[in-house]
């Protein structure tokens, strides 16, 4: 890893990992972006930009009919002075344009990586493992400073980038748009990935070829959302799960954001990321500054799963912070699908009492402890303790699940209020809402208004007494709806389009303060399952309820398409009943067990009620899990066969000596007369000889080139799980 700049060629060489990423200064100052991909010891020229004078592509120098921004690959575009393409910001002045000129004023490089102001980012924890460029443009007229931040990390093929907006004219500038990023391919000769979805089918991969336009995935639903997750990738059109290029963008945010792909007349493809411009603004005052928050940039010659394998490396030691980000994770019990509203200290305990027999090791309580709350209509905001439904409250209730040898968890959804709860009749004006206007309920309920610094306060203090009242553990922070009539009551007029992005900084400084006051307690976020699983929330919670679909046959599309990015530490997967209760599909215990198994384990059904012969099994996959959870938790996750492309899913666990591995294979529904079925297996050694529990001893090599047989069986809903051990022969 190193960052330089050549004075010669006025190029800067970001070297991360094994990539290159290159820019240089061209004519008077305009920042151009020259090559991103396999690390290459110089840059010279040899594909040089095209200097050709094209028809309808204006210049800015009368003199050069060759030289337009519009035929200019670069890093951080403006609109409005000869590139017609999507820019990468826009500022409105006081006199009503929006022209700017960003040229190079100057640079500074330096070793390790700052943190941003107010926004989750990703971090180094000693200096050498980072080097930044940060690169000052200035748009002279009207005194607008923009510095482009850059990281690259010495360990993975790792760029970071975001912006940072500095007002130091003398007038009111208006931010309209101001992405983290802008990156400018020279072809459009790939497909795209993202990562659509909606409630119970999370993060669903679709591959695209590019066309000419704009394609993009963007939310505009005040959270990252279950529609879309704020990732995109480009994929060379040879590339797959195993080979080829590939290159990653994951946007550290939570709220609306924007990641689009222009692909222009030339063919060249234009890719941006940052906060969604749409119903955004932001007012900046002379002397005040912006922050964008962060895209994280990966670039892999090893497919998908390289690039997968390195965002889940960065993502889990540098992203994710706190006691747990190393640390095994419990294997819980939640009682939302065994019970739903309707439970009572009696019940929670004796869920308790069968957990501790099972050797499950921590009690989720949901839902349904606090103010009213019966059913979803009522109490949200009112966080006290209902004593009709535990008379001895939280701290009696936590005390006896102890006393059985497990932890207690507990559930809250801090960010919302129900209209029919006090603190709504004390506070009618602390949930988002524009003057009169009817407010949109969803879920019953109204979105607080975390712009406002007074609820963010009263909300630390609320949730921290509750914590503190007992001995909790584990928290699971949900946020179960999304935002309508976006305003506040506490921002002037002109300022009302900052309220969404506000918000977001609002929310992760309550995160971060409760995070940090609880440094004991393990913090799962939840948005009705995934719809808030993003880069920004994992900073402050290293786990995410990854669906409410807990159907083992959906969670194989939803597990595979979040490890895209996601680790597998940051997946939180439970086993529940049947016919389930989002899908009505039976599938065994054992497939059930085996798709949790790939994840955070636990359970979410009336474990009170099971037959000795469901007890017996699950008392096997909690001992079995707790023997193979460092490696399924922290071990390099490979995907082998994609439920998105058949009847079958496959991806396994290596840990990191490769001495260990483990395999999961399913299949959907049966066949007959079936063609056989080979899995490849990857990651392993070829050098040593590995024994399959139950299928014998083969080497690395045969295993991983040759591949392994599947069983027959038969039956809809097959799954298998194969542990490795390296063996001397
Ligand atoms: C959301 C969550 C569920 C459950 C309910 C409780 O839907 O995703 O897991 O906690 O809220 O109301």
């Amino acid at each position: 890893m190193s960052v330089a700049y050549n004075p010669q060629t006025k190029q800067f060489h970001l070297r991360a990992g094994k990539a290159s990423y290159v820019m240089q200064l061209f004519r008077s100052g305009y920042l151009a972006h020259v090559y991103w991909g396999k690390a290459v010891r110089d840059v010279r020229g040899a594909r040089a930009f095209p200097r050709l004078d094209r028809a309808f592509s204006p210049n800015p120098d009368p003199s050069d009919r060759t030289f337009s921004l519009d035929t200019l690959p670069q890093e951080y575009p403006a609109y409005g002075n000869t590139d017609f393409r999507a820019p990468a910001y826009q500022v409105q002045l006081e006199n009503g344009s929006t022209v700017t000129d960003l040229r190079y004023k100057t640079h500074r490089i330096y070793k390790g990586k700052p943190r941003l102001n107010g926004l989750p980012a990703t971090y180094v924890e000693h200096e050498q493992e980072a080097e930044t460029l940060e690169i000052v443009l200035l748009d002279a007229l009207i005194g607008l400073e923009v510095t482009l931040q850059y990281t690259a990390y010495e360990k993975w093929n790792v760029i970071t980038r975001a912006a940072h907006f500095e007002n130091k004219g003398g007038e009111r500038l208006k931010l309209l748009r101001a992405l983290s990023m802008s990156v400018d391919f020279p072809t459009a000769d790939y497909d795209w990935i993202h990562l659509p979805g909606a409630w119970g089918r999370e993060r669903w991969i679709e591959r695209l070829p590019l066309l000419t336009g704009v394609q993009a995935a963007e939310s505009r639903r005040g959270a990252s959302s279950h529609q879309q997750n704020p990732f995109i990738a480009l994929v060379a059109k040879n590339a797959d799960e195993h080979q080829g290029e590939v290159y990653g963008f994951s946007l550290v945010y939570s709220g609306n954001f924007l990641a689009q792909i222009e692909v222009d007349q030339f063919g060249t493809a234009r890719v941006s990321m940052g906060i969604n411009p749409f119903d955004f603004t932001w007012l900046l005052q002379p002397g005040e500054s912006f922050q964008t928050p962060e895209v994280v940039m990966v670039y892999s010659d090893q497919g998908l799963n390289g690039m997968s394998q390195t965002y889940h490396e960065l993502y889990r030691t540098r992203l994710a912070r706190g006691a747990f980000r190393d640390r095994e994770r419990p294997i819980l019990i939640n009682n939302w699908e065994a019970t739903y509203f309707d439970f009572n200290e009696e019940k929670i305990v004796n869920i308790a009492r069968t957990a501790a027999e099972l050797g499950i090791e921590l009690v989720v309580l949901d839902d349904g402890w606090f103010g009213e709350r019966d059913d979803d209509h009522r109490s949200l905001g009112d966080w006290v303790v209902n004593r009709r439904k535990l008379p001895n409250g939280l701290d009696g209730l936590a005390k006896q699940v102890n006393e059985l040898g497990l932890q207690f968890g507990l559930w809250i959804e801090p960010e919302m209020v129900s209209p029919n709860s006090e603190l709504y009749r004390k506070h009618p004006d602390w949930c988002l809402h524009v003057p009169n206007r009817p407010r949109s309920e969803g879920r019953n309920q109204l979105v607080l208004d975390y712009s406002r610094q007074d609820v963010c306060d009263y909300m630390i203090e609320t949730i921290s007494n509750v914590l503190a009242s007992a001995p909790i553990t584990y928290v699971k922070w949900d946020m179960n709806r999304h935002m309508t009539e976006i305003g506040s009551a506490a921002l002037p007029p002109e300022r009302q389009r900052e309220t969404a992005h506000r918000y977001m900084l609002g929310l992760y400084r309550v995160m971060d303060e409760i995070t940090a006051r609880f440094p004991h307690i393990l913090f799962e976020s939840c948005s009705g399952g995934g719809g808030r699983f993003d880069p920004g929330i994992l900073y402050y919670m290293p786990q995410t309820w990854t669906s409410d679909n807990t159907d083992a046959v959906s969670r194989l599309k939803i597990q595979y398409g979040t490890s895209l990015v996601y680790p597998v530490s940051a997946m939180g997967a439970h086993v529940s009943a049947v016919p389930n209760h989002q899908v009505g599909r039976v599938t065994s215990l054992t497939m059930r067990g085996h798709v949790a198994m790939s994840g955070n384990f636990g359970y979410e059904l009336d474990i009170t009620k099971l037959t000795e012969t469901e007890k017996q099994i699950i008392k096997e996959q909690v001992a079995f899990y707790k023997d193979v959870r460092r490696l399924v938790q922290f071990g390099t996750f490979y995907r082998l066969l994609s439920p998105f492309e058949g009847n079958e899913a496959a991806w396994m666990f290596v840990s990191a000596d490769r001495s260990e591995a483990l395999v999961a294979y399913f299949r959907v529904l049966a066949e007959a007369n079936a063609p056989l079925s080979y899995v490849r297996l990857k990651g392993l050694d070829p050098n040593q000889d590995y024994e399959i529990e139950g299928l014998g001893v083969y080497g690395g090599d045969e295993l991983m080139y040759a591949g392994v047989a599947v069983p027959h069986r038969l039956g809809d809903f097959i799954s298998m799980m194969w542990r490795l051990k390296t063996v001397q022969r």
